[in-house]
């Protein structure tokens, strides 16, 4: 047993310089080498847990650092709190880089030809190969060269136990898409089989219209493959939803005949006030089982949902229900999260009330009255439009017949926002859906009948969609759906709920990573955590100390990470690990998901080989594609289709490194990432803007510790009014009452006017500098109109 580490990453990351003194033996080492200086183990490591400390031989004054250690069979993991991670193996110097498997010439697709070099490891799982000293903050393509294994067990069991079977898989799912597609199609119930050709497409927009269609001629329903066909293979008395409310012991379940008998109380109700197949119903609840419910009830009778994220403001609610007009708005009367209660029911009265001012008014509004959070008598109620959920809808039968609707007819509308102030609307269909996020889920998780599954995604998101609600139903998985906040009532919470439930996958968002990171590492050692088997991230890059933490800590370094790469838009993962194929590196999202031809191409949109950086497009169609934006078919074809012609293009930034492995780099429109939400700068700026003190504003993302990306707000007032702090509120404030809590800015930048070019276009990168306090990288500013603009902005940066 050798332990080996740098202690300076950057500039040795590829020669460890931390190793035992005597690596020829088997018990734990007394003295290690780092860079060349003699250290003491003050205690070894002999047991699972227990605490290791070393201190600098060299150093007079003996600073000892505290570890915390895991000694596993196949090494030593040892977390040092002076922000170094060591990882241990067998021998340092036998696996440095260079020995890794020489490639094979390229001959297929860029990313194809790193596998079928993988093909030819031999089996190095059970350890992490290579060992890196990480410092927090680190830029994300640093750590290219780490290679992080499977255990041999896990992939003996996998789906997908080798790069070879991936390989195969893939090429299949290429060279002959229809074929692939339609075998895993044939696996879910079919009340008429899709005609031929099984899909069809054009992403050219030099062709003519873009359209993309899977499986068209079928007649399905979702929500039968979901639960009436899971229940008719034997699992109907089989967990389907565990629930975990705000307050722990607040809890229930469902199991799959329950869940199908509420989804046709549900679905009854809805047909008996007349939704129909087509017409859209907005969905503005919580995460109570009702919500997945309503879901289900919805695609039943083959009405279009449209899920509204209950956080966003009325005056959001109000738009998207001015929108896609549903006939029904279902909510609850209010909700805990943490230690508040938000009274979700006077936000849609305020919104119902916008909408119908405008024109458009909704009949009924549904209100499931959830009594944690508000009695009854306590909620404002306006007769002959309210209804409570409780009083109606357990009155209906609990059987409904199902409505089958074509492959392409409409599942749901998911609003999301773009480089405009108005959001749009994603427009998914059924058949292609269905299929792809069932696949998605069942490889990239590995998914298997004993699992218990817990996605901590709200379902307003498009995570929710796939990854609650449809994906794990549709392989008869137990799921649970948390209705609380992470770290209430501490920052333990998750772990008590994976204790709790036994949940062995466990998919969150890197900002949740980092928040529970920054708490300290007792709220997770306090649990066992033993159940847990996968790990999973999406929604922004994981920056790789938050990913080995997750995958030391939490994880126990046994469980590997499925760090997903995907969109509202592409219905499902497109880049992800299989987790038993082949070795992670962290904070990449690896190689395509079957089916999946991502392309990385330069400015002018030329496909760019190699080992290189650029936009990232996507190559012919998917099963789980969108179809449109809903009323819109235009601004769908200029915003993906448009820039580079031939290709869907993600608006996400991607560099793929010399093993092909993919690194997100984020977005390279004008939309903030903050916490994994999606926010156009240009929604934050027109909120800002209709504040009546405000004459202009301009929005850039900036980077967050915890969030990944904050919102920075440059703010021009209207002439004669001075800067206060009570401004800085209201303005902030507007902003959270137009768009929601999640979208507050997190600085208010006062600024006497913008760098502008003569021709009047706001130079956002000169801000994006400014906002970052990079400011010797300000580049050429003599294109401005005004160049003393920018000194103003710096001498107010602080202000
Ligand atoms: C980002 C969420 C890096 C990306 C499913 C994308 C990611 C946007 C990852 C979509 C990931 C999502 N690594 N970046 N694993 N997953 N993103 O539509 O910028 O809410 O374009 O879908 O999130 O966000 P959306």
């Amino acid at each position: 047993m050798a332990l080996c580490c740098s202690n300076d990453y950057n500039i040795l990351r590829r020669s460890p310089t931390l190793y035992t003194q005597d690596s020829a033996q088997e018990t734990a080492p007394t003295q290690i080498f780092l860079n060349s200086k003699l250290f003491n183990w003050v205690k070894p490591c002999t047991n699972k847990k227990k605490s290791l400390h070393f201190s600098p031989l060299t150093h007079r004054k003996s600073s000892r650092f505290q570890c915390s250690s895991y000694y596993r069979s196949s090494g030593y993991t040892i977390t040092l709190r002076k922000r170094l991670l060591f990882f241990a193996m067998d021998d340092p110097f036998e696996r440095s880089i260079s020995s890794r498997p020489s490639k094979k010439a390229l001959t297929t697709s860029n990313h194809l030809q790193h596998v079928e070099s993988l093909a030819t490891l031999p089996s190095g799982a059970g350890r992490i190969s290579k060992l890196n000293a990480v410092i927090l903050g680190e830029s994300l393509a640093s750590e290219e060269d780490d290679l992080v294994f499977p255990s041999g067990d896990f992939s003996r069991q996998a789906h997908v136990p080798s790069p070879q079977k991936y390989l195969d898989m893939y090429k299949m799912s290429i060279e002959d898409p229809a074929g692939f597609w339609s075998d895993i199609a044939s696996q879910f119930y079919w009340k008429q089989r899709w005609g031929q050709p099984v899909y069809s497409e054009n992403l050219d927009i030099r062709k003519g219209r873009i359209k993309i269609e899977w499986f068209k001629g079928g007649m399905t329903n979702i929500c039968y493959n979901c639960l009436d066909r899971n229940i008719e293979s034997g699992n109907g008395e089989k967990t389907a939803l565990f629930w975990e409310g705000n307050e722990p012991g607040d809890d229930g379940n469902l199991t799959y005949n329950q869940l199908l008998q509420r989804v046709c109380q549900l679905a009854n109700y809805l047909k008996d006030i007349g939704v129909k197949k087509g017409d859209a119903v907005v969905i503005y609840l919580p995460m109570l089982m009702e919500l997945p419910i309503a879901m289900l009830a919805c695609a039943r009778i083959g009405a279009v949902h449209s899920v509204v994220f209950a956080g966003f403001s009325a005056e959001s609610l109000a738009q998207r229900i001015m929108d896609c007009k549903p006939k029904v708005v279902i909510t609850c009367n209010a909700v805990r999260r943490g230690s508040k209660i938000i009274y979700l029911k006077d936000i849609v009265d305020a919104a119902l009330a916008d909408s119908a001012q405008n024109g458009f008014a909704v009949d009924v509004c549904l209100t499931y009255e959830n009594c944690s959070a508000l009695e009854k008598v306590k909620t404002k109620w306006q007769e002959g439009r309210d209804t409570w959920w409780q009083d109606v809808v357990t009155k209906y039968p609990t059987t409904c017949d199902v409505e089958w609707v074509d492959a392409e007819d409409p599942l749901f509308l998911l609003y999301t926002s773009g480089s405009t102030g108005k959001p749009k609307g994603v427009l998914h269909t059924t058949g292609g859906y269905m299929v792809y996020t069932a696949t998605t889920f069942k490889y990239a998780f590995d998914y298997k009948p004993s699992d218990i599954y817990w996605c901590t995604a709200d379902c307003g998101w498009i995570t929710g969609h796939s990854y609650v609600t449809y994906g794990p139903l549709l392989n008869a998985a137990t799921v649970v759906v948390f209705e609380g906040a992470p770290n209430y009532p501490d920052s333990g919470r998750c772990w008590d709920i994976v204790d709790k439930y036994k949940v062995s996958i466990f998919y969150t968002a890197p900002t949740l990573v980092r928040s529970l990171m920054r708490e300290g590492d007792e709220y997770v050692t306090r649990y066992s955590r033993k159940s847990l088997r996968i790990l999973g991230s999406v929604g922004e890059p994981i920056n790789p100390s938050a990913w080995r933490w997750f995958y030391n800590l939490v994880g126990d370094s046994r469980c590997p990470i499925s760090d997903t790469w995907w969109q509202t838009e592409t219905g499902g993962f497109m880049i992800t690990p299989l987790p038993g194929a082949w070795p992670q590196k962290p904070g990449s999202a690896t190689f395509p998901f079957f089916g999946v031809q991502p392309v990385i191409v330069d400015e002018k949109g030329v496909e760019i080989e190699g080992e290189c950086s650029g936009y990232l497009c996507v190559k012919s169609s998917w099963p789980g594609a969108f179809r449109t934006l809903y009323g819109d078919h235009e601004r769908y074809e200029t915003t993906y289709f448009s820039a580079f012609p031939g290709y869907y293009f993600s608006g996400d930034g991607c560099s793929r490194d010399k093993d092909g492995y993919h690194w997100l780099t984020g977005r390279v429109d004008d939309v903030i990432n903050v916490s994994g939400h999606r926010i156009g700068t240009a929604e934050v700026e027109s909120a800002l803007v209709s504040h009546p003190q405000c004459a202009e504003a301009a929005v850039v993302g900036v980077e967050h510790e915890v969030k990944g990306q904050g919102i920075y707000a440059f703010v021009t007032l209207v002439e004669g009014v001075p800067y206060s702090e009570d401004l800085r509120k209201s303005l902030v404030l507007t902003v959270r009452n137009q768009i929601g809590a999640f979208a507050a800015p997190d600085k208010i930048h006062w600024a006497p006017g913008l760098p502008k070019t003569r021709s009047g276009k706001i130079m956002r990168r000169i801000l994006r500098k400014i906002a970052s306090r990079q400011l010797d990288e300000l580049g050429d500013t003599s294109t401005l109109a005004d160049p003393s603009v920018v000194d103003q902005l710096i001498a107010l940066a602080d202000s």
